[in-house]
């Protein structure tokens, strides 16, 4: 099978706005204990959900799937500065980042939708971009090997004790 191209997600990593909010998301992290939004975790969450679809045959592409992934907690530096939720504050964020790299307002529709709904557990079941990505955020930690678990506010019920992807 030929694997699609990512053309626009990695437009976004070459996004001059997006490399310096990820920079000041790292440094703003650096004495965090519990989960970090960084690299590791966007392509947790893209490679996940590209699991999930092949997984449940929903008809996503994976350059949208990834952009999302990358995109999702972009509003985290904000969170940190000024107590807004971080889903809230990274749509607008996302927006601009997306228009700058040239994707058609379909696509940037829904994957801001994704980036404003990623922590709404009201839509974990939907079969489109914002259940997805909701899905693979949360598959995506490890609290299985988590040294702040002890401290962590996630509910016992909600930590993933297992390995699934
Ligand atoms: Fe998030
Ligand atoms: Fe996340």
């Amino acid at each position: 099978m030929k694997m699609e191209e990512l053309i626009y997600s990695n437009k976004i990593l070459q996004n001059e706005r997006y490399k310096q909010i990820v920079e000041h998301i790292e440094e703003l992290e650096s004495d965090r204990i519990f989960c970090h939004h960084d690299m590791s975790h966007f392509l947790d969450v893209a490679r996940i959900a590209v699991l999930m679809v092949a997984e449940e045959d929903l008809p996503i592409k994976r350059d949208i799937i990834y952009s999302a992934a990358l995109l999702h907690d972009i509003g985290r530096a904000e969170q940190y500065i000024n107590g807004k939720a971080h889903e809230a504050a990274g749509a607008p964020i996302a927006e601009k980042i997306l228009n700058e790299c040239g994707f058609c307002p379909g696509d940037i529709t829904q994957i801001i939708e994704a980036v404003r709904q990623h922590g709404n557990a009201d839509i974990r079941d939907k079969a489109d971009l914002t259940g997805l990505i909701y899905r693979a955020d949360k598959a995506s930690r490890r609290c299985y090997m988590c040294k702040a678990a002890d401290r962590c506010h996630k509910a016992p019920e909600k930590r993933v004790q297992e390995i699934r992807y």
